[in-house]
């Protein structure tokens, strides 16, 4: 069995960011700018922010956070992302979710100009990602897709088996495999018989938010099998896949953690990089 070292690829693709920033830089005068709103003070998004601005400041992006306390007001958050939205050394905007409650989050998502938007979360970009044109994509679906595309390139004709329907993951991904000419199942936590569709699946990518949801006798012999949980249980964090049974049945797996989510931040400045090569055409 492949272990999927998200680890690995994820410090491979920051290396060739880094090298591409510095191209960027030469042929420009500037660099990359990625300014992130952080509103309140909950620790995993705190952790989050940290980490995205220390992976940023090593591919060498400019980088910017900026803090408000969680009673700041809704108006206050939309004026700033406008200007942002016109200033010119910020190429990528990313707002931290969750939001406080008074705060609209669609109206947020929606106030950042598409052509900044590192998440992929507009529905312009939303749009064009299904209808298969150039456009930001959400970034853990896009750290899945490197992850599979790194163990078989290519995916024509492959069925895969998507559980979960979110818009942060489980539709972005089925565009994703859909593009690469895949036969994709989109699955949820109310689909029938789901067990007897993952058995159907050369590939599946499990973000439903179930700990250790797909167990080894859901998967089909030599399948890729990418877990994008992140569950707190009694035993610690663990993903939506039954780790030590799947791994007897599967050809390649990630571990959790240390496997979709390292990619998620090296997807996140790849971003970043593409929405400023974009502006400068
Ligand atoms: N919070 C957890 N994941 C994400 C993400 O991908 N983007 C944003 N903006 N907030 C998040």
């Amino acid at each position: 069995m492949i272990l999927i070292d998200g680890k690995k690829i994820a410090s491979e693709l920051r290396e060739e960011l880094k090298k591409e920033v510095s191209l960027l830089k030469s042929k420009y005068k500037k660099v990359p700018g990625l300014t992130v709103i952080l509103i309140g003070e909950l620790a995993p998004s705190k952790i989050y922010v940290k980490n995205k601005e220390k992976s940023a400041n090593e591919v060498g992006l400019k980088s910017d956070i900026i803090k408000y306390p969680h009673t700041i007001d809704e108006k206050t958050i939309l004026e700033k992302i406008k200007e942002l939205n016109n200033d010119e050394s910020v190429s990528g905007i990313l707002v931290q979710l969750p939001l406080p409650k008074h705060i609209d989050k669609q109206k947020v998502i929606e106030t950042i100009i598409p052509s900044k938007d590192v998440d992929g979360f507009h529905p312009e970009n939303v749009g064009n990602l299904s209808s298969g044109y150039d456009s930001s994509v959400p970034c853990t679906p896009l750290g899945c897709y490197l992850l599979i595309k790194k163990i078989e390139p290519n995916l024509s004709g492959k069925k895969a088996v998507v559980i979960g329907r979110s818009n942060l993951n489980g539709k972005p991904m089925t565009q994703l495999l859909l593009k690469e000419n895949c036969t994709v199942t989109i699955t949820h936590s109310k689909t029938k018989y789901l067990k007897e569709e993952c058995l159907k699946g050369d590939i599946i990518v499990a973000a439903v938010g179930i700990p250790e949801l797909v167990r080894g006798d859901w998967v089909k012999k030599d399948a890729i099998v990418i877990d994008v949980g992140i569950n707190k249980t009694d035993k610690g964090i663990v993903g939506d896949v039954n780790f030590d049974e799947v791994s007897k049945v599967a050809k390649a797996l990630t571990p959790v953690p240390g496997g979709v989510g390292p990619m998620t931040i090296a997807c996140l400045l790849k971003n970043t990089i593409d929405c400023f090569k974009r502006s400068q055409k």
